[in-house]
């Protein structure tokens, strides 16, 4: 690990093994990403509902959640933190503020995985090499990119926030899919043709990948 030189990494007493046998699981994130409206967040709540009855720690982060607090957006800083901090640490949507919001995102689910809990993720992630930096900052096998693949058609029509609409208006710009890209993966650990299934049935697709995985028991 690359560190500053007056930075020291410490390893700790309890160990990510000794916590996963407390857990009775391996920790891991399950990294959800897709358009607006696919939803990433729906699968990420009927998972974390499964996973929790069969006894499995979990923890979801949420787009538009973490997005009002560890990664809030300038505005909401300004009213707490003033223009100056406002400035320098707020996220919006821009390419650079994505990119630091995935991996502030990716920082907090490597987190999870070292005590042993299945992160949820549910963002939309849209650039690959994003994606790539946090596969490639976790351990080998820890890092399950699964593609929510709802065609932008049928994003658009459920729109259950009205910002196709709004973004097809030009009153909010930047949105992902319209007038900014979104860059599907290229070899994803699952891919779910998402349009006309239900949550549930993606759950349990969701769900057998990682018994066979080993990673549930
Ligand atoms: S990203 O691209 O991963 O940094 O985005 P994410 O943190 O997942 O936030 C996506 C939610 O923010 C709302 N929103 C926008 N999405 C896309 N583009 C633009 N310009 C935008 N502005 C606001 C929107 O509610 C997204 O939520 P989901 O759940 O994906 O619909």
């Amino acid at each position: 690990m690359t560190t500053d030189v007056h930075l020291t990494w410490h390893e700790h007493r309890v160990s990510r093994e000794d916590r996963e046998r407390l857990n009775g699981h391996r920790g891991c994130v399950i990294w959800l990403t897709g358009l607006s409206g696919s939803g990433k967040s729906t699968l990420a709540n009927v998972l974390d509902h499964r996973l929790s009855e069969r006894g499995i720690k979990t923890a979801v982060l949420d787009g538009d959640n973490v997005r009002h607090g560890l990664n809030a957006s300038t505005g909401m800083l300004r009213e707490t933190h003033g223009e100056e901090f406002a400035q320098r640490f707020g996220l919006g949507f821009t390419a650079i503020d994505r990119e630091e919001n995935i991996r502030r995102i990716g920082a907090v689910a490597q987190l999870f995985c070292e005590v042993g809990i299945i992160a949820l993720t549910a963002f939309i992630s849209p650039y690959r090499i994003d994606r790539r930096r946090v596969r490639n900052s976790m351990r080998e096998g820890d890092f399950i990119e699964v593609f929510v693949d709802t065609p932008l058609e049928v994003c658009e029509r459920r729109d259950p926030k009205g910002l196709y609409k709004k973004a097809r208006a030009g009153e909010l710009k930047h949105f992902t899919g319209i007038d900014d890209p979104y860059e599907a993966p290229e070899s994803p650990e699952l891919a779910l043709q998402a349009g006309e299934r239900t949550p549930e049935e993606l759950a349990d697709e969701v769900i057998a990948y990682l018994v066979s995985r080993r990673i549930l028991p």
